[in-house]
């Protein structure tokens, strides 16, 4: 697995995207539950960066709050969102549309609601192109048969014409990754933009989004599971467990150097030992309706082994040098040692 050869943009390169302590919660009978627990990061101009966690850490609702998409009956309660120094939170409406799919574009992570099955895929996406841009039909078509072709949709002028149902997959994936697009944002998240695909083709999506995003230049904030994306792609990285981020910094440093346990047992899940099995962390993440008071890995955490701090008080995120930030009482050194497993200087190909 290629590692990124990127590194983390310096930081005479302009933020666009700040997001401080940020809360989300949902009401439930027994009470406020939080969902998303204190998350900060910032994306610059350009650079890609990567959100990575098992299944319900927060990855969505955290890039969903960025949009102003929030599902009904979740709020936020505490923290910023800042989109080139401007307050999104308590933004009005009109105003947000205004960013949203302009300045903002998102690759939700349910590709099928993302084009309706009713309408032809080209209209579909000049209606994006006419929402921010005074074109006429004529010349929005022009130019979303200028972004298939970008994405790399062959006879665009014609597959334009046919229903989303009547396109493979991955060439729907194009389409909603051209519709994204469609207005020149400067950032776009993705959330698991390949993950509905088929494995053989969810590589060749990837490239053509990285190189749609070059051409445009756009910052990416790509949501993923598959650490091996991350590693491909993405130049910072942030994982996250549980509602929070434990762990930040380049994806370079993190593969090299993981501070964290629960990162730590991500890569060893990427290694196999001499009967070719994959490591897998023991048990789940805890329900956000019932996390432990400290740490909320510390129940499949083979270093807490019982420390009281680590059952008791919650870890915060703190510098580990090298631009590397972990939430843990004893991040230290390489860890496979301390899950049994042996490091290893070539991970496989496989995902988490
Ligand atoms: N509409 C909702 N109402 C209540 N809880 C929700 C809602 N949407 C998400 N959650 C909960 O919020 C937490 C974070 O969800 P989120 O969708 O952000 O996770 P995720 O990291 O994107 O997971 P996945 O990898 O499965 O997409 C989860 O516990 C989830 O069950
Ligand atoms: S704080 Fe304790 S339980 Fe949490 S990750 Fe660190 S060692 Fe494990
Ligand atoms: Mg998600």
């Amino acid at each position: 697995m290629a590692i990124a050869p990127t590194q983390s943009l310096p930081d005479s390169v302009p933020v666009l995207l700040r997001v401080t302590d940020l809360v989300i919660v949902t009401d439930t009978p027994s009470g406020e539950v939080t969902l998303v627990d204190g998350v900060s990061f910032e994306v610059r101009t350009g650079e890609v960066l990567c959100i990575v966690g098992e299944s319900g850490s927060g990855k969505s609702l955290t890039m969903l709050a960025v949009m102003g998409l929030l599902p009904v009956g979740l709020r936020v309660t505490r923290g910023s969102i800042q989109w080139r120094g401007r307050e999104l939170l308590g933004l009005r409406d009109r105003a947000m549309r205004g960013i949203r799919g302009k300045e903002i574009g998102m690759i939700f992570q349910d590709p099928m609601t993302s084009l309706n099955p009713l309408r032809r895929v080209g209209n579909q996406l000049a209606e994006a192109v006419r929402l921010h841009n005074k074109v006429d039909r004529k010349q929005a078509l022009a130019r979303v048969h200028a972004l298939l072709r970008t994405v790399g949709v062959p006879q665009p002028e014609t597959r334009a014409r046919a229903y989303p149902h009547q396109w493979s997959g991955g060439m729907r994936q194009r389409a909603i990754i051209a519709m994204a697009m469609a207005n020149d944002p400067d950032l776009l998240i993705a959330d698991e933009p390949t993950t509905a695909l088929d494995v053989t083709i969810q590589a060749q999506v990837m490239s053509t989004l990285e190189a749609a995003r070059e051409e445009l230049g756009s910052a990416l904030v790509l949501i993923t599971h598959d650490l091996g994306l991350a590693a491909e792609n993405a130049s910072r990285m942030l994982i996250m467990y549980s509602g929070r981020i434990v762990e930040s910094g380049d994806v370079v440093e993190v593969f090299e150097r993981p501070t964290h346990p629960y990162t730590q047992g991500l890569l060893a899940s990427l290694l196999r030992d001499d009967s070719e099995r994959a490591y897998a962390i023991p048990g789940n993440p805890p329900s956000p309706r019932n996390r432990p008071r400290g740490c909320a890995f510390e129940p499949r955490c083979a270093v807490a082994r019982g420390q009281a701090s680590c059952s008791e008080v919650r870890p915060m995120l703190t510098d580990r040098g090298n631009g590397v930030r972990s939430a843990c009482h004893f991040a230290s050194g390489p860890i496979p040692i301390a899950i049994g497993i042996r490091p290893s200087s070539a991970p496989s190909e496989e995902k988490v």
